[in-house]
C-alpha cells in the first residue's frame, strides 16, 4: 500500500524519484506526488498514475539532490490531487510522506484546529506533518526531536519520510508497521518501502524496525534512534535480488513474465533443499523447530488471499503426506475472534510481500499465547519474516504484477518441502514411495514447462469466453484451492465475476446458475477422485452448461464430455495443484488483455496490504 521513496546525495533527485515512483507503482496508483528542494520548498501532486506526474513536471524546475516522492493507494480521503502526498505543513516549511495510518488522527486534528492550524486535505498524514510543526515551535526542539515526540503520540502504523526547508542537508524517516527501507551508496542515502528502487545503485541496505527514526544527513554516517531516544547500530544487509529481476524482459507485461519464470521460481524454491539421490529434504530455516512441530497439536495457518489458497494446498499437504491436523484461517478472520491457541501450536504464516497487516497481526495473537510461529515469505527481511520465530524463504524473486502468480506456486513448493519433510522425519511413507516423490518433485519445472507451451490454445479460449459475466471453477482435493486460485485471478484483473467451488457442493447451490452461457472450468486430472469429477462434469453438461477442463494428458474420458480441454503432464496428486494453476492463470491474463484491463495493476487493487 502506498510507495514511498527518497534521496539525498550528490546526485539529481528527480531522476531517482521518478523511476523509483515508477517501480513502486504496484504498491498503489491513485495518486503521486513529489517535493525537491532548489531553493524553496516545493511540492508537486497528481491525481492518477506516476506518469500523470512526470508528464506535469515538465513545466516545472527538477533541479534539487534531496527530495521525497510517493505513490498513493487511498485509506483516508478519496484519491484526488489535494490527498495525495507529500504533505506541506502549515507553514508549508516541512514536507511529509507517508504509508500506514494514524488511528487517533481526528482527536490530534481537533486539537490543532482549535491551535490554528488548517487543513487542506481529508488525509491523517496532514495531521502528523502539522503536529510535528506545532511541537516545534510549542516545545521549541529541533526537528529531530519533535518527530520522535509526535510519533510517541500518535496510535496506528507509519513510515513516513520527512524533508525540511530549514535542513536542506538531512532527512529523517520512521517507521512502525509499515516497511521502509534505507539504501547506502558511496555518498548517498535511498529510502524506500522495499528495495526495487534502490536495487540498481546499492546492495547495502537497512531495514528500519518498528520505532525506529534514522537521521540521513548529507556526508555524514546513518544514525539510528529510537522514538525513546535510544542510539541503534545500523545493521547493514546485502540485497539479494538483482536489477534484471525488476524489468519485463521482453514481455508485455510483468504478470506474463512472471507466469513464464515458474519452472526457475519453483526450481528455485527447492533448490539446495531436496535431495532425491539421498532420499531426504532439508530446511535449513526450520532445523531447530523441527522437534517443536512433531510433538505440535496441530499446526494452524494463516494468510489472506492467494497466500491463503497457498495454505489450503499445504493443509491436504500435511495431513496426507505428514498427518499432522492443520487448520487454514484468513489471517483477518483468525485475530479478531478470540481462537484458542496453545503452546503446543505451530502457527505457519505464509505472505509473498511479507507485510500484510492482517497477517502480521494474527502473528502476534499467536506468539503472545505462546505458540511457535514460522514463516513463508517472499521478501527477506520483510516484518513477518522478521517477527516469526523462524521460517523457510520462497526464493520466487521479486512479484511485480498485483496478481500474484509465481508467489503462490513457490508457497505451494515450500509446503510440499515442508510436508515432505516432516514425513521423512515421522517416517509415514514408505521409503521406496518417499524417494519416488522426491524425483517426481525435480521433474515438476520441466511439467511447468510444457504447460506453459500450449500453442495458444488457451489465447483461443480466452477469445471464446472474453466476453462471459461469470465463470465457475470446480474441483475437488487438492484441485478445490486451484479452483478458488483461478476464481481469484479472474475476477482480480478482468472484473469478471468468478466463484470457486469444490465440484460436489455445486449440487448445493451453484448448479442453478448453470446455463449455455455459463462456463464452467473443471479441473479434473486422471488422479484421485477422478470418477467422481466425471459425474460432476456430466451434471453440468445435462444442464447446456459450458465445460472447460483441465486434464491429464492423453485423457479421453472428459475430452469428449467437455467443450474444451487443456492438457496438463501426468504427475503424483500431490503435485498437481502446481500444474494445472498455470493455465488458468494464462486464461485469465489473455482474458484481461483482450478486454483491455490493466493486468498489472488491476483497479482498486495494491500489491501488498499494510492496512486491515
Ligand atoms: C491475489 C493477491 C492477494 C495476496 C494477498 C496476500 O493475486 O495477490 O490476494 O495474495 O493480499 O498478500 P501477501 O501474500 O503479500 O501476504
Amino acid at each position: 500500500m502506498c510507495g514511498i521513496v527518497a534521496y539525498i546525495g550528490n546526485k539529481e533527485a528527480y531522476p531517482i524519484l521518478i523511476k523509483g515512483l515508477h517501480r513502486l507503482e504496484y504498491r498503489g496508483y491513485d495518486s503521486a506526488g513529489i517535493a525537491l528542494l532548489n531553493g524553496g520548498l516545493s511540492v508537486h501532486k497528481t491525481k492518477g498514475k506516476v506518469s500523470v506526474l512526470e508528464e506535469h513536471m515538465k513545466d516545472f524546475d527538477k533541479s534539487g539532490t534531496i527530495g521525497i516522492a510517493h505513490t498513493r493507494w487511498a485509506t483516508h480521503g478519496e484519491p484526488n490531487t489535494q490527498n495525495a502526498h507529500p504533505h506541506y505543513s502549515f507553514s508549508r516549511k516541512i514536507a511529509i510522506i507517508h504509508n500506514g495510518i494514524i488511528e487517533n488522527y481526528s482527536t490530534l486534528k481537533k486539537e490543532l484546529i482549535n491551535r490554528g492550524y488548517e487543513f487542506h486535505s481529508d488525509t491523517d498524514t496532514e495531521v502528523l506533518v502539522n503536529l510535528i510543526e506545532d511541537i516545534q515551535t510549542k516545545e521549541e526542539v529541533n526537528l529531530e526531536e519533535a518527530v520522535r515526540i509526535a510519533l510517541n503520540q500518535v496510535i496506528g502504523a507509519y513510515a513516513i519520510v520527512i524533508l525540511s526547508q530549514e535542513h536542506p542537508d538531512m532527512l529523517i524517516a520512521a517507521r512502525k508497521g509499515s516497511p521502509l527501507v534505507i539504501g547506502i551508496g558511496e555518498n548517498d542515502f535511498y529510502l524506500a518501502s522495499d528495495a526495487t528502487p534502490i536495487i540498481e545503485y546499492t546492495k547495502n541496505v537497512v531495514y528500519l524496525d518498528d520505532e525506529e527514526v534514522a537521521i540521513l544527513k548529507r556526508g555524514s554516517e546513518l544514525k539510528i534512534k529510537t522514538i525513546k531516544n535510544e542510539e541503534k547500530t545500523p545493521y547493514i544487509q546485502e540485497l539479494e535480488w538483482n536489477l534484471n529481476e525488476l524489468e519485463k524482459g521482453g514481455f508485455d507485461h510483468f504478470m506474463l513474465k512472471e507466469i513464464y519464470e515458474q519452472p526457475t521460481s519453483i526450481r528455485d524454491s527447492f533448490r539446495g533443499r531436496l535431495h532425491p539421490d539421498k532420499g531426504t529434504v532439508s530446511l535449513g530455516g526450520i532445523i531447530d523447530y523441527e522437534q517443536k512441530i512433531l510433538n505440535a497439536d496441530r499446526i494452524i495457518i494463516a494468510a489472506c488471499g492467494t497466500s491463503w489458497h497457498a495454505g489450503l494446498v499445504g493443509e491436504y499437504l500435511l495431513e496426507e503426506i505428514a498427518r499432522i491436523p492443520v487448520e487454514v484461517e484468513y489471517a483477518s478472520e483468525f485475530r479478531y475472534r478470540n481462537p484458542i491457541i496453545t503452546e503446543n501450536d505451530v502457527m505457519i504464516a505464509i505472505s509473498q510481500s511479507g507485510e500484510t497487516a492482517d497477517t502480521l497481526a494474527a502473528i502476534e495473537l499467536a506468539k503472545e499465547k505462546g505458540a511457535t510461529v514460522l514463516g513463508i515469505c517472499n521478501v527477506v527481511g520483510s516484518s513477518i519474516a522478521r517477527a516469526t520465530d523462524a521460517g523457510v524463504y520462497t526464493h520466487a524473486g521479486p512479484e511485480i504484477g498485483v496478481a500474484s502468480t509465481k508467489a503462490f506456486t513457490a508457497q505451494v513448493t515450500v509446503l510440499t518441502l515442508m510436508a515432505l519433510r516432516f514425513a521423512q522425519l515421522k517416517g509415514t511413507l514408505p521409503k521406496s514411495e518417499y524417494v519416488r516423490l522426491l524425483h517426481e518433485m525435480e521433474l515438476i519445472p520441466e511439467k511447468v514447462k510444457k504447460v506453459l507451451d500450449d500453442n495458444g490454445l488457451i489465447e483461443e479460449i480466452a477469445g471464446k469466453f472474453k466476453d462471459s459475466r461469470n465463470f465457475l471453477y470446480l474441483g475437488r482435493g487438492y484441485n478445490f484451492p486451484v479452483a478458488l486460485e483461478g476464481a481469484l485471478k479472474l475476477k482480480e484483473i478482468s472484473y469478471i465475476h468468478a466463484e470457486g467451488y469444490p465440484a460436489a457442493e455445486m449440487k448445493h447451490g451453484p448448479i442453478a446458475l448453470i446455463d449455455k452461457d455459463m462456463p464452467v472450468v473443471f479441473i479434473a486430472p486422471n488422479i484421485g477422485i477422478y470418477e467422481k469429477v466425471v459425474s460432476n462434469i456430466q451434471e453440468v453438461k445435462a444442464r447446456n452448461g459450458v465445460v472447460i477442463a483441465i486434464v491429464t494428458e492423453g485423457d479421453t474420458t472428459v475430452k469428449n464430455m467437455a467443450d474444451y480441454t487443456i492438457e496438463i503432464p501426468e504427475t503424483e496428486e500431490m503435485f498437481v495443484p502446481l500444474l494445472a494453476t498455470i493455465p488458468l492463470q494464462k486464461l485469465s491474463y489473455h482474458i484481461a488483455v483482450m478486454r483491455g484491463c490493466n493486468v498489472d495493476q488491476p483497479r482498486n487493487l495494491a500489491k501488498s496490504v499494510t492496512v486491515e
